[in-house]
């Protein structure tokens, strides 16, 4: 079984230690947080304790609490925490973490000479799976008219993220993107490649925040059989696409 604590314990954080701490082929170890309370504090219902690293000296929890991976959904600067601990105790990373500066992102990408390292700014199977499927589909049929439709809550106010990075993957400009606001949408993503004579329409619906869960999962037994390295979840999803063909 593979020990793990999670970093961040706020809306994504809260859904993805829920998921893992179900998962039979992890324990969850520890959440850690910006901020402690007064009083020691654990996972509602369980003995999973919930640490401030405002409180805690890391190195010294991770002796005490050791731990084979970490699951990072807090923020940016968490890895100046943590990242020196992955690498001289070779951890397994799982970073979700989106908003990095290339600094960051550089520092993030050098633990992966030293441990095994998945970032990704989005985490879900589902959108990842779309992305890989729309690229293959695009390659094929390079003449088909390709266009995103993004559906979304109605007071999310920009285009969504998710959607522009859909149309960079597929190299199309950011024009053919619709958006639509509508009561509680939770998130649509739908890719839509015209052919002459038919029509392909690639679509995922966001249902709960816990999709991150399945995703960080994912993300960690895949890697958990990689060699040390930097990985992106597209990395990984090709890793499970050529073993798959392999054995057909
Ligand atoms: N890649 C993806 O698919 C994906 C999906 C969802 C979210 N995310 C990312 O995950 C992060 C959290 O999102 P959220 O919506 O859950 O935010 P949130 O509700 O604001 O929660 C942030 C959590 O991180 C903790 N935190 C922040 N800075 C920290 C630090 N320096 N050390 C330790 N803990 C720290 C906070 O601690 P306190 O509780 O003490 O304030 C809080 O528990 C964001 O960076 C977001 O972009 C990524």
């Amino acid at each position: 079984m593979i020990k793990i604590g999670v970093f961040g314990y706020g809306k994504a954080g809260q859904a993805v230690a829920e998921v893992l701490r179900h998962d039979p082929r992890f324990e969850l170890m520890w959440v850690a947080r910006r901020t402690s309370t007064d009083q020691p504090e654990t996972i509602p219902g369980t003995a999973v304790p919930i640490i401030g690293l405002d409180k805690v000296v890391l190195s010294e929890w991770l002796d005490t609490h050791p731990v084979d991976a970490l699951v990072d959904f807090s923020s940016a600067d968490t890895v100046k925490i943590y990242g020196e601990e992955v690498r001289r105790r070779q951890l397994m990373l799982v970073s979700a973490i989106s908003a990095y500066s290339e600094t960051d992102l550089d520092y993030v990408r050098s633990l992966g000479n030293d441990t095994r390292v998945l970032c990704s700014p989005n985490m879900t199977v589902g959108i990842n799976f779309l992305i890989l499927a729309a690229r293959l589909l695009r390659s094929i049929a390079p003449f088909a008219d390709v266009e995103i439709l993004e559906q979304h809550f109605r007071d999310k106010p920009e285009v969504s993220g998710t959607a522009k990075k859909i149309a960079d993957s597929l190299s199309i400009d950011n024009e053919h993107i619709t958006s639509l606001r509508l009561g509680g949408i939770v998130g649509h993503h739908e890719v839509i490649f015209g052919f002459p004579y038919q029509t392909v329409r690639i679509i995922h619906n966001s249902i709960e925040r816990k999709a991150f869960g399945t995703g960080a999962a994912f993300a960690l037994s895949e890697l958990a059989n990689c060699e040390r390295g930097f990985y992106t979840f597209d990395d990984l999803l090709m890793h499970k696409v050529r073993k798959q063909l392999a054995m057909a």
